[in-house]
């Protein structure tokens, strides 16, 4: 078997390196018709090989026969990471939608594209690939009927539900930019983004919900969208039988839908046209709105869906993430469609009305792929394993974990209680920017070991690249260092949407000619890669990526607050959780505990939640007169972690402190209030009736 692959590589290879007749096609860097098929019968160990070597020739290929063109690509790729310059399959012209519905739609029509798994147990909705196009097709017009063109921004405010899926593939079918904003966001949060990224329209639902709640989203966008002029129209759909209050702006969006004809024409769109921006954290300031493109972006989420969950026709593919982060993006919608797959819609919680949820479903929709965040898994591996037990999971093949992460106990948890041993578990590494998969057990040679909690080898066309601390490459296993990608691949954003310096300075500044990823990372004796977590001040909050600067600049608007630090602290099953030092205006009369300072805190809490959202509010406070910096200004918060963590022994260099007295007030004010808290632990333990 390896034997035949490899001869095939080596002719493949030698069409393009030996001189003579393919020469020409080689400088044209187009691969012949029909050569992905080829390609994908390659081993594992060379298909990585040549998607690293070649990489015109292997994305070349599954571009030109995997996706649908309406009109062909004449370069494969034209990339300088050096300059930020990322483009694939220039001069083709593509529509994401006829990729994702149409093509299936001329295949299985009567396949189920999606299932809405609704709050309610039991009450799940199937949506299938006829219905979807005509659907996608009727909301398209409904956006065209009302002036939205190609290139506008729409923002979609809602929970994952089939319009949802539709609002995105509409905009898609029309070329419009869909932002989708994450419906746990404030008022002040989705206002941000609309006017960030200037939308034209807002698609939201009358109320959402969740877990057995409900979520008032048409009153959340109201509240935001009179901070934004941009904003045209919002196109209100039901999810409730609650009417929403209809103002001039608004538009009833099934009303609208059913009066428009269910067929609406593609419009081609350049491969490097926006498909999508979709808001996140960075270590400072304002989220950036990342940008994705069509083709690179498509190509990449429907290879990595096929090979890493091992996805084959007839699966049922259980993403749990909701639309509003790139998981959702890439897992729920573009990945599985693109390949024709039937995809589940999680609207509830993993422990409504019970623990057992999950497992439920699986049974019940027979789920081929589970794929979930580990703070999820932290959370359910509490409960009696009878919750799991009690559900039939033999339809499970592949499970997945993402977003964080997942430590030895959960790992062990969801593969040998849930996947009953015999799934292959992949602990998948990437981000909002990388568009797709970067790091996990699979793909790889049949057999191949899984080694638990890790994400181990790099996708196709991925080239991880350790960094020292002074710039330089580490060569060799058993190192670790900053984790770097040094080639371009399809799926990486082009940029941050009207901030290209901020693009180039967060991502190929720091380690020129590669691209930076924020986080740290391991390469391990047998040459396997383990993520270690960011290195910049980003954290990460039950698999929710928050910048700490944000949650500071909320803080330091309450007008008693001078200034503040927050750091991210472990906590058993969110990962991570915000601990906020802050320093009150009247430090004489406040500690964390005094009558003044409480209220003060209160409001803070409030403040975030209503600024950015409740994930975000500080789990942890501590009130202290001022904050360690160095000379220049700069908070010194690897120290404010020590004091958090009681590790002060070691402080490491703090000679650049402008004034060291500072970390022993610190260390103080951490020591009162710990000793506070076990005083008051110890206080309601004695007195049940509390
Ligand atoms: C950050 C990206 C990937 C989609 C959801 C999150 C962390 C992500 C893992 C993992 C360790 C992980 C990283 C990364 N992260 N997956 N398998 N192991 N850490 O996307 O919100 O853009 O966050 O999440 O720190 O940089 P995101």
């Amino acid at each position: 078997m390896a034997a035949r692959g490899t001869g095939l590589l080596r002719s493949l290879l030698s069409r393009c390196s030996s001189p003579g007749p393919g020469l020409a096609r080689c400088a044209s860097s187009l691969p012949p018709p029909g050569a992905w098929s080829s390609l994908a019968r390659l081993p594992h160990r060379d298909l990585y090989r040549l998607s690293v070597t070649d990489p015109d020739r292997f994305w070349g290929s599954a571009a030109a026969d995997r996706l649908r063109w309406e009109e062909p690509f004449h370069r494969v790729r034209d990339c300088d990471l050096r300059a930020g310059k990322i483009r694939w399959f220039l001069g083709g012209k593509i529509n994401v939608s006829v990729n994702c519905l149409d093509v299936n739609v001329e295949k299985h029509p009567d396949r189920v594209a999606l299932i809405w798994e609704r709050d309610e147990p039991g009450t799940e909705v199937k949506v299938t690939y006829r219905e979807l196009l005509e659907t996608t097709c009727r909301l398209a017009n409904a956006l065209k009927s009302r002036g939205i063109q190609k290139g506008d921004r729409v923002a979609v405010y809602m929970p994952v539900s089939p319009l949802a899926v539709a609002a995105m593939l509409a905009c898609a079918r029309i070329g419009a930019v869909h932002t989708v904003v994450f419906a746990g966001f404030s008022a002040e949060a989705l206002a941000g983004r609309i006017q960030d990224a200037q939308c034209k329209a807002v698609v939201t639902f009358n109320q959402g919900v969740r877990g057995g709640r409900l979520l008032e989203l048409k009153a959340t966008v109201d509240a935001a969208v009179k901070r934004c002029p941009t904003v045209q129209h919002v196109f209100v759909a039901q999810r409730t039988e609650t009417p929403a209050v209809m103002g001039p702006l608004d538009v009833p969006l099934e009303e609208v839908m059913s009066c428009q004809p269910p067929r609406c024409p593609p419009e081609p769109l350049d491969s490097e046209a926006m498909l999508f921006l979709l808001y996140t954290s960075g270590s400072t300031g304002f989220p950036k709105g990342l940008v994705h493109s069509q083709a690179g972006y498509l190509l990449y989420a429907s290879l990595t869906h096929q090979y890493v969950f091992d996805h084959q026709d007839g699966d049922v593919f259980g993403c749990m993430a909701d639309v509003g982060w790139i998981t959702g993006h890439s897992y729920v919608v573009y990945g599985p469609l693109s390949n024709g797959a039937t995809t589940v819609l999680f609207e509830s919680t993993p422990v409504y009305p019970d623990p057992g949820r999950y497992w439920e479903t699986v049974q019940r929709l027979s789920i081929s792929q589970f794929y979930a965040a580990p703070t999820a898994l932290r959370l359910l591996l509490k409960y009696d394993q009878s919750f799991v037990k009690k559900y039939d999971r033999s339809s499970l093949r592949t499970l997945g974990s993402v977003g964080e992460p997942i430590n030895h106990e959960a790992w062990h948890w969801f593969h040998s209680v849930v996947g009953d041993g015999r799934c292959p578990l992949v602990d998948t590494w990437w981000q909002t920017e990388t568009g797709g998969v970067c790091i996990a057990p699979r793909p790889a040679e049949d057999g191949a070991a899984i080694v638990p909690a890790m994400a181990m080898r790099p996708f196709f066309g991925i080239q991880p690249e350790l960094m020292g601390e002074k710039g330089e490459r580490l060569a060799g296993n058993g190192v670790g260092g900053a984790l770097c990608i040094s080639q371009p691949w399809p799926g990486m954003a082009r940029g941050i949407y009207g901030d290209q310096q901020r693009f180039l300075d967060a991502y190929f500044k720091p380690y020129p000619g590669c691209y930076f990823t924020g986080d740290g990372a391991l390469r391990s004796q047998d040459g396997f890669y383990q993520i270690t977590g960011r290195m910049d001040d980003v954290i990460n909050v039950s698999g929710h990526r928050l910048g700490t600067a944000e949650i500071e600049d909320v803080l330091d608007e309450h007008p008693e607050v001078p200034e503040s630090a927050v750091i991210g602290f472990p906590h058993e099953i969110k990962g991570e959780v915000p601990f906020a030092f802050v320093v009150l205006k009247d430090y004489s009369s406040s500690s964390s505990s005094s009558s003044s300072s409480v209220v003060v805190l209160q409001q803070l809490r409030e403040l975030v939640s209503t600024k950015i959202a409740r994930y975000a509010v500080p789990e942890h406070f501590l009130v202290v007169k001022r904050l360690p910096k160095t000379r220049s200004g700069k908070i010194m918060r690897r120290i404010l972690r020590k004091v958090a963590m009681g590790t002060t022994g070691d402080l490491g260099d703090v000679s650049t402190l402008d004034d060291p007295s500072v970390v022993d007030e610190v260390i103080e004010a951490h020591e009162q209030h710990r000793k506070r808290q076990e005083g008051e632990k110890k206080e309601s333990s004695s007195s049940p009736s509390l």
